[in-house]
Parts: structure tokens; sequence; C-alpha cells
């Protein structure tokens, strides 16, 4: 198994949670490290097993991910905290697909869940906008659409290459990820302690007529379930002119797989950047995955100049999933900061290496 550092599982134990750590590759393994120290110094009662997948593991021995990898995550932890995925030398991106793409669809952890913030005024690249005026969820499909890889590449390289990607929607679907958007809305409440009331559906159903008028019927559906909550839809184009024109009256936005992607890059710009931005990968009852939104940020690994703020969000995120929430809110005051503070990254402001970014927090906690 392709497990170093491993502690001894014991699945008969239910108090002490177990954490898979993927770190991956570029900045995944300066980031991770932090956010398991701010864990550690939460006081957190976790057991962490690292995983070495990723570019350097592909590229010594062919192994993405083991036979009875996936299998053996479900089994043997409660949640999965992974870095990033992407390496130039791995021009096929294979193993990315392998280990990230292949968590998210095998384990069929369905709702890509990636909370937007604003913590500091200072880093919002808008005008006069609050903290309390971003402070939305995008909630994303995360099995099916456009990233099946269904398709294919017909008289390649020829004048006549046909290629067809194409774009899965199943009633089955749309329906659950729907479904937790509107719960996700009746659970959870905004920063400030103010209660959620909105969840909007992003589509593009004027051109993409089929997949778009699923998604419409299911919205219409399961929005009649919830007639408490506002239900609203809206295009994925007017929809991202709308968030950086003004992004105050955004609540639960619940969309395809693909638009998902794009509208949370998007997002992230709002909050300060990409290194600010946590994610979860959530199937209820089942193991899940957390992972920051960012990538393997290649021309800046190694330096330790990347933001880990966005792991160690995506921690105390994990850490909130698992129930430990007062050891997640611990991390997230301290987080709030250190960014008040600016004891942080210089891609927000502050003077700070990755490394140290972490200390702080940590010491902070
Ligand atoms: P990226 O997120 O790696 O970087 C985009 C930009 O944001 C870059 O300018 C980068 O320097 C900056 N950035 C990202 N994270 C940062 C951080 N923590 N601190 C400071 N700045 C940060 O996206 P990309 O450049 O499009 O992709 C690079 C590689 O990562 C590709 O191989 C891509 O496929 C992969 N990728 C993986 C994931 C994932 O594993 N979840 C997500 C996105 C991209
Ligand atoms: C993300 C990433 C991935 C995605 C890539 C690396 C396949 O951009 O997590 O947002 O598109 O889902
Ligand atoms: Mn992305």
């Amino acid at each position: 198994m392709a497990c170093v550092n491993v502690s001894a599982v014991d699945p008969q134990r239910t108090s002490k949670k177990r954490i898979a750590v993927i770190p991956g590759d570029g900045i995944g393994q300066e980031v991770i490290p932090q956010a398991l120290k701010v864990i550690r110094a939460s006081g957190a009662d976790v057991e962490m097993s690292e995983f070495d997948w990723g570019a350097d593991r592909y590229l010594r021995d062919g192994m993405t991910v083991p036979p009875d990898g996936f299998t053996m995550l479900g089994r043997d932890f409660d949640a999965i905290f992974a870095g990033a995925f992407g390496d130039p030398r791995v021009k096929t991106n294979i193993h990315a697909k392998e280990i990230l793409l292949g968590m998210r669809f095998k384990m069929d952890l369905y709702a890509n869940v990636r909370p937007v913030r604003l913590l500091d005024a200072a880093l919002c690249p808008l005008k006069g906008v609050e903290p309390k005026d971003v402070d939305f969820v995008v909630i994303r499909e995360n099995t099916e659409g456009a990233y099946t890889d269904a398709g294919g590449v017909f008289k390649q390289g020829t004048p006549d290459e046909i290629a067809i990607q194409e774009d899965i929607n199943t009633h089955k679907g749309v329906e659950r990820v729907i479904r937790y958007a509107f719960e996700y809305c009746e659970e959870h409440r905004k920063l400030d302690g103010s209660p959620r009331g909105r969840v909007l559906m992003c589509d593009k159903s004027n051109a993409m007529t089929h997949a778009g008028g699923l998604w419409q019927r299911v919205f219409r559906d399961v929005s009649g379930e919830h007639p408490q909550i506002a239900a609203q839809t809206m295009y994925v184009d007017a929809l991202c002119m709308q968030l950086v024109r003004d992004p105050r009256p955004f609540d639960v936005i619940v969309t395809n797989n693909m638009f998902g992607d794009i509208i949370t890059d998007l997002a992230a710009g709002l909050q300060g950047g990409l290194g600010l931005a946590a994610s979860g990968n959530i199937h209820p009852g089942k193991t899940s995955m957390f992972e920051p939104v960012h990538g393997s940020a290649p021309p800046i690994a190694g330096k330790n100049v990347a933001n880990p703020i966005g792991a160690i969000l995506t921690a105390a995120m994990m850490l909130e999933h698992l129930g430990l929430t007062q050891e997640g809110g611990k991390i997230e005051g301290a987080v709030l900061e250190a960014v008040k503070q600016k004891q942080t990254t210089q891609d927000i402001g502050g003077t700070l290496g990755t490394r140290e970014a972490g200390e702080w927090v940590a010491e902070k906690i």
C-alpha cells in the first residue's frame, strides 16, 4: 500500500476521527503540512495517515491509485484531506484525473461545496464591498456533467477530425444535488449568524435545452417542497456579470460540474484570490474529501510563497463536517485574526512565507 507514516487503524474505534492525507503535487506539498500543523494546534482528536499519491509517485513507478485505493479510503477513514494534483512533467494529467476525479466520481462525492466569504474588505477587488456583502456558497454537481469524459475523437489528425465531449445529466444526479442545496440552505447560517434563505440555480437552458430543461424541471419540483426558501434561476453568463457587479444578493448557488468550476474561480477572486478558497466534496454519510480550490501552481511551487489559508480553512471545514465544530471554529477565528493583522503571505498583502503564515495561525490558536 502506498502509505507512509501509517498509524494503526482500528475500525472499531469511533471517537478519534481518522483522516487520510494526500498532499499531491506542487504547492499541495507546502500548504497541506501547514494545515496539519494547525489541526494539531486546535487539539482536534484525529489520527492522520499520509499517502504519497501524486506526480512524483506516478513518475517513479507508474502508480496513480492502488487497485483497492478508493475502497480502502471509504472503509478505513472518516475523511480525506487532499492538496492539489497537476504537474507539468505529466502532460496527459492522467494521475490528476485518476486520483482527484477518481475520488469525486468513484466515491460518489456528489456535492462539491465551495463557500465564498470575504474575510476583510481590503481583499476584495470591488470597491465599497464589506465582509458581510460576500457570504455565499456554491454547490457544484461533482459526479457527472461535462466531466464524465464521455465522448471520443474520430479521424484524429485529419482535416475531418471530430471531437465529441458529452454533457451527461441524470435525473438522479441533478435531483440529489439540488436537494442538497436546499437542505444546506436550511441548515447553515451566514457568518454573522443570520439564516440563509435563497437558492439560485444556474444553468444555460436558453442554449443547452436538453440538459437545461432537466435542471429547470427538477429545480421547480424540489423548490416546491421548500416554500419557505426563495428559489430563483439565472443563466451562467448573466450570473458571472452579476457576481462581479454586486455579490450581495447571493446566498446558495447550485449548478452543474463545469459551470461550478468556472464560477468558483471567479468567486475566489471576490474573496482575495485562490489562496483563500476552501472546498468539500461531500456525500452525506460517506467518507468525504476536502481540498483547497486552488491547483498545484507550478510557477510558485517550492518557493515558500503559496498562501496556506485555503488549505487551513479547508481543514476547518473538514473538522466541522466531522463534528469537531469547536476546533474548526478556533481555526477560523485564528485565520480571521491573521488576515486582519496582515500576518499572511504576499498575495494578500503580508510579508510572511508559507511556513511562517501557517506557524502564525497555529500559534494564535
Ligand atoms: P492554480 O490554482 O494552480 O493557479 C492559478 C493562479 O493562482 C496562479 O497564478 C497561482 O500562482 C495562484 N495561486 C493558486 N493557489 C495559490 C496559493 N495558495 N497562494 C498564492 N497563489 C496561488 O491553477 P492553474 O495554474 O490553472 O493550474 C495548475 C495545475 O493545477 C494544473 O495542472 C491544473 O490542472 C491543476 N489544478 C488542480 C486542482 C486540484 O487539484 N484541485 C485545481 C485547479 C488546478
Ligand atoms: C478544481 C479543478 C479541477 C476541476 C481540475 C484540476 C480537474 O479545477 O477542483 O476546481 O476542474 O474540477
Ligand atoms: Mn477549478
